[in-house]
This record gives structure tokens, sequence and C-alpha cells, in this order.
């Protein structure tokens, strides 16, 4: 409902206008004064302010400084008489968002609102959108060309033009906020709103808020209404991050929406319909965490129809190169595109990843930065522990190894060979790898 506040001292006048507007669904409130007005305007908010430019006692263009002030994305509509025009186009440089000659057609006037009101939804989505922008990269997009990948891409089509609730599951880094990303842009929302929350960090009563938003006076401290997140995504994808860590009350709530597509803000007894497709994610294991009760079992079988599991990056090892290039670009920031070496990308292909794709992206992030003015990534240039873990290396392909025999012996062997493999045979390199002497590396190449 479009809350307004009617300022004018022309009592058959705001009264026409208060029949009107109350007609068309509007909440109307009314001040005859600038006193008054001012009083209204600090205890409760209003998506639209309705201003005389002459009040009898303070300047109506005051009171538009003071609205702009407290209350920045209303939207203002100066009334003036003929006389005022030069007063209006002066307010109208102070954010007025459009003026209205008296006396008024009771029809302009609505039009007038009903844009001024879009405009302010607009603004407030917008606010919400820079924010996001600002924390994920603009260019984001999914590179990769593997089976695995495909099917992932397939899933995103398949999916994107349905309302129904999607679940992405994957460990950390696999790319989840980015599928989900994704299935927004190529949907028929793509132009609405995409707000994402993450539970992680969040009590459940500042949740609830942020998710619902509340009426004033809901509780000490709701000094204002306030806009859900809920409301705010309406019309477009709302992202439900890290949802296994949601407690399985707020779950419960957000299942309600998810099957009535309604919600009541905190304090409030009205129902408020929304339009919200829901994307959920977590690198929970559900099948543990419902049995532990902490994920509930009526929302799992509701979101179970449209599930994906993002692979790990180490199942997708085919990936890489691509994924590598694309990541050097990136952080190169415009600078000349840097090579990778054979030794280096042997190493990021093998290597087991368990930070997945965003691990990737900051050990190339920190190798394009080592790497100074040198045109070619080296493994030197790569994180130490990376060719260090000589173990996760032998057991990765723990199939090449003979089942029969698995004693120490035959392990060294192996590790020692795959490491010597990794650095094309340079025995210092090996060694220093491999954290032993060069003399010692003789001796066990010798034994073995
Ligand atoms: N296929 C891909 N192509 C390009 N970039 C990718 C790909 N997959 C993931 N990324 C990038 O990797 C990083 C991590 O991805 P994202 O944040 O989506 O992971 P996540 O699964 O949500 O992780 P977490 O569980 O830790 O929140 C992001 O910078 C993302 O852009
Ligand atoms: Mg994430």
């Amino acid at each position: 409902m479009i809350k307004i506040l009617i300022v004018d001292d022309e009592h058959q006048l705001v009264e026409a206008f208060n029949r009107k507007l109350s007609k068309e669904g509007m909440d109307v409130s009314i001040a005859m004064t600038g006193k008054d007005a001012m009083h209204s305007i600090k205890k409760e908010s209003y998506d639209i302010g309705l201003f005389d430019i002459k009040l009898p006692d303070i300047d109506g263009v005051e009171l538009l400084r003071r609205m702009k002030q407290l209350q920045p994305t209303a939207e203002v509509i100066m009334l003036t008489g003929n006389a005022s025009v030069d007063t209006a186009i002066q307010s109208m440089k102070l954010g007025a968002y459009d003026y209205l000659t008296k006396p008024c057609k009771l029809a302009e006037l609505h039009a007038v609102i009903l844009k001024a009101y879009e405009k302010k939804r607009l603004k407030e989505k917008n606010i919400l959108l820079e924010e996001q922008l600002q924390r994920v990269e603009v260019h984001d997009r999914l590179v990769g060309t593997g089976d695995k990948i495909r099917e992932v891409k397939n899933f995103i089509s398949l999916v994107s033009n349905s309302k129904a609730p999607v679940l992405i599951l994957g460990e950390t880094g696999t790319g989840k906020e980015l599928v989900s990303r994704a299935i927004h842009a190529s949907s028929p929302r793509s132009q609405n709103p995409f707000v994402a929350i993450n539970s992680s960090c969040l009590q459940d009563t500042i949740l609830e808020s942020e998710l619902f938003g509340y009426k004033k006076g809901a509780f000490t401290g709701a000094q204002t209404d306030k806009v859900g997140l809920l409301q705010i995504a309406d019309g477009g994808t709302f992202f439900v991050d890290e949802v296994a860590d949601m407690s399985p009350a707020i779950q419960a709530k957000l299942l309600r929406v998810l099957e009535t597509s309604t919600f009541r803000r905190l304090g409030d007894t009205r129902e408020i319909e929304v339009d919200v497709r829901f994307v959920f994610a977590t690198n929970k294991n559900l099948e543990e965490e419902m049995e532990k009760n902490r994920f509930r079992k009526d929302l799992f079988y509701r979101l179970n129809t449209f599930t994906i599991t993002l692979p790990p990056l180490k199942e997708r090892v085919e990936d890489i190169p691509a994924l590598a290039e694309y990541f050097m670009e990136k952080h190169s920031r415009g600078g000349k595109r840097k090579t990778i070496s054979n030794e280096a990308m042997r190493i990021l292909t093998s290597y087991h990843w368990p930070g997945n794709v965003r691990e990737l992206s900051n050990v190339l992030e920190r190798a394009v930065l080592i790497s100074g003015e040198r045109q070619e990534i080296i493994a030197d240039d790569l994180p130490k522990n990376m060719i260090a873990v000589p173990q996760t290396m032998a057991f990765r392909d723990e199939g090449t190894i003979d089942r029969g025999d698995l004693s120490l012996k035959s392990m060294e062997r192996h590790h020692i060979s795959k490491v010597l493999e990794l650095v094309n045979g340079n025995k210092s390199k090996a060694a220093r790898l491999l954290g032993i002497s060069r003399k010692k590396l003789y001796q066990k190449l010798g034994e073995l």
C-alpha cells in the first residue's frame, strides 16, 4: 500500500485528494501546517510527499529539504499556484520528483503518484543491487567445457524458465553462488533483483527482520517500518545461501513462503504477497543434517525436485587449463596476458584443490603478482604447500597403485617417481620438493 503525506492548508482540496487517493487504495495522512508536517515525517515513514509550496507557517521548499534529509528514498511532488512556478522549478533542483499546478486533475495527480512510487521502488532496489555489484565481479561467467560443467550448464537452462525452487549442493568454492546468479541471469526475471542472504553469522531475530521486515513498533527499537529482503526480491530471485545453517524455525518459515508466496512482517497482521523464485545452497551433507534434526525433512522434500551437485575441481581436471587462463586474465587487470609453464600446469592439474575453484583463483592471483615482469608463470610462483603435499598426490591416483602392494616402500617408490616426473627428471628440484638432500635422493633411488 502506498503511503502518502499531503501537506496543504486548503481544506476542500485536501479532502478531494484524500477521497480520490483513499479510493485508489492508498494510505493517506494529512497535515495542514508545516509544523504538523515536520512532526509527522519525524515519526512515520512515507513513500510519497505531496507538499504545497505556500504553507501558512514554513516554506514548502524547506519541508522538501527536511524530507529528503530524513527519508532520502521518499519521492516528493510539489503543489503550486501559477505564481510560484519558479519556486517549483527550484524545488525540482532540490530533488522533488515533479510539480503540479493547482487546480490539478485528480486523474493526473493519481498518475504522477504512481510514477513517483515506481521510481522510489526502483531506487530502493538499485541501492541493493549496487551493494551486490560491489561484492561480485561483473564479468564472472561459468568457465569450462568438460562433461561435468556441461551438465551444470544444461541444468541451468533447464530450470531458468521455471519458477520451481532449486537446491545447489557442492563443496566450498565450487561455484554455487555463481550458478545461482547464472540461473537468475538466464531467467525471465533477470531485469528484476537478485537478492542474496547468507545466514551463517546472523541471530534468528536479526535474520527474521532482514527476511521479512517489520512494522514500526513491532519491538523496542523498531522506530520505522522496515522492508524485508523478500519484498525487495519481488519479481526476482532470492538466493538463500548456507540454508543448512539456518535454524529449523526459520527453515519452516521459508518453506511457508515457498508454498504460499505470502508472508507477514513482524508486528503486522497483513499478509504480503510476493513473486519470488528461490535458489538454496549448502555445502553441508543434508542427509547427515536431517539425521541430526538440523535440516527439516519437509523442506528437503520440497526442494528435492531440482537439485544439482557441483563437482569438486579435482573431478574436473579437464577444465583447469581454461579456468587458469580465465583467472590469469582476470587478475592481470588489463596487463599483458601471461603463459603457464608445462611444469606449473602439471602441478595445477595434479593438486587436489580442497578449496576448489576459489582456491585456484587465489593461487593464480598470487602467481601473477609474484611473477612480476616475467611473462611465464613457473612452478616457483605457486604456493610451496601445493607441491609439498606428497601423500595426497600419491593417494589421489590410488587406482594406479598395485593394490596388492601397499607397503611404505612401494608408496615411496611411487611417490618419488611421481615427483621426478613432475620436475622433468631434475633431481635437485625433486630433492627440494621431497624435503631431502640430493645425496639422500640418490641413495633412495639406489635402494629402490
Ligand atoms: N566454472 C567457473 N567459472 C569461473 N569462475 C568460477 C567457476 N566456478 C566458480 N568460480 C569462481 O570461484 C569463486 C567461488 O565461487 P562461489 O562463490 O560461487 O562458490 P560457492 O560454492 O558459493 O562457495 P562457498 O560454499 O564457499 O560459499 C568465485 O569467484 C567464482 O566466480
Ligand atoms: Mg557461496
